[in-house]
């Protein structure tokens, strides 16, 4: 109704989107063929019946998997393309995209062929996009640095870095170094944290590798004195509900904290993470998050403007989109 469309009609920001996420089943059967490569899963139905996660790791494993398939600088570019499509249909104006280097170094892809496919989609695109490199925390620290290393030639390409994966064991502080070299190079900061990480992830992103937005952030609440920080720095985060309801994270969209963490007065922002693993793009995020939880247009309109608030984007830039 009238929500959905003052949902749907937003000029809005995208700040967490995994590029290796939006590879759809049809894309990634299409991919495997034009590249000979054969699949675990014999069609893409069956593909996504396996999309059943219990946890981050269960996503992770099938998520790699899927990845699999993107051998050539083409075969980014098209991934990427059609992310950039979908997201434009959603009135998303600017976005700010993860890429993955080691999911695809680690099989013998070279970084510049993913990169400059995933690059020149963004430049050929239909709205605002640039690119966030993360690092794999499962991997060690001195993989990290190498692959910082490795993307030097590329420095113009992409304006941050990440920390994604799996969060429980790797602390952000086994990734001081790299950070600490990536502020140096000028490069925007940003990490996951507290999606199934404890509170103290998310105090160590912030005063260890000196983020300057937390990714996921949601177990904020279980440390009030780390919300009244959160609140005073005026620190995003970016939440993924889709996300975190197949992640279980929470069991239903019903029992999200999305409306508490507005009540707080948290820079909370929505996103959609990985979109055609969790059952949707940005929309689909707002409009799931809106039927579940009490929230109303004033909500919708508050969410945009912080999606604007926290982009890596000049105060004109911002100006222009809101
Ligand atoms: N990689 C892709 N999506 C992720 C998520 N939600 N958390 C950690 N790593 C990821
Ligand atoms: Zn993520």
């Amino acid at each position: 109704e009238q929500l959905r469309h003052t949902i749907e009609q937003m000029p809005k920001a995208e700040l967490h989107i995994h590029i290796e996420g939006s590879l759809e089943p049809e894309l990634i059967f299409a991919l495997a063929q034009r590249n000979g490569v054969t699949l675990a899963y014999p069609s893409v139905e069956t593909l996504r019946e396996a999309y059943a996660f219990s946890d981050l790791q269960s996503f992770l494993d099938i998520y790699y998997a899927g990845a699999s398939v993107l051998l050539t600088e083409q075969d980014f570019y098209d991934m990427t393309a059609a992310y950039l499509a979908r997201a434009a249909a959603d009135n998303v104006r600017h976005t700010e995209i993860f890429f993955d280097p080691q999911t695809h170094t680690a099989r013998g892809v070279p970084f510049e062929t993913a990169i400059n496919g995933i690059w020149r989609a963004c430049q050929d695109a239909p709205i605002s996009a640039a690119l966030i490199m993360c690092f794999l925390r499962h991997l060690s620290e001195e993989e990290a640095l190498a692959t910082l290393e490795e993307s030097l030639p590329h420095r113009d390409k992409f304006i941050g870095v990440g920390l994604d994966s799996s969060e429980v064991g790797h602390p952000p502080e086994k990734f001081a170094r790299v950070f600490e070299r990536a502020r140096q190079l000028g490069l925007r900061l940003v990490a996951h944290a507290g999606e199934e990480g404890p509170p103290s992830y998310i105090e160590s992103a912030l005063d260890v590798l000196k983020v300057e937005r937390i990714d996921h952030g949601v177990r904020c609440l279980e440390s009030p004195a780390l919300v009244e920080r959160l609140v005073r720095e005026r620190m995003a985060l970016t939440v993924c509900p889709l996300s975190n309801i197949k992640l279980r994270v929470f069991d239903v969209m019903g029992s999200h904290n999305l409306r508490t963490l507005l009540d707080k007065g948290l820079a909370a922002t929505v996103n959609s993470d990985d979109p055609a693993y969790f059952g949707g793009y940005m929309n689909d995020n707002f409009v799931a998050a809106f039927e579940s939880l009490p929230l109303d247009a004033s909500h919708a309109r508050q969410l945009a403007r912080n999606s604007f608030e926290a982009a890596f984007l000049d105060p004109e830039q911002k100006r222009a989109f809101l």
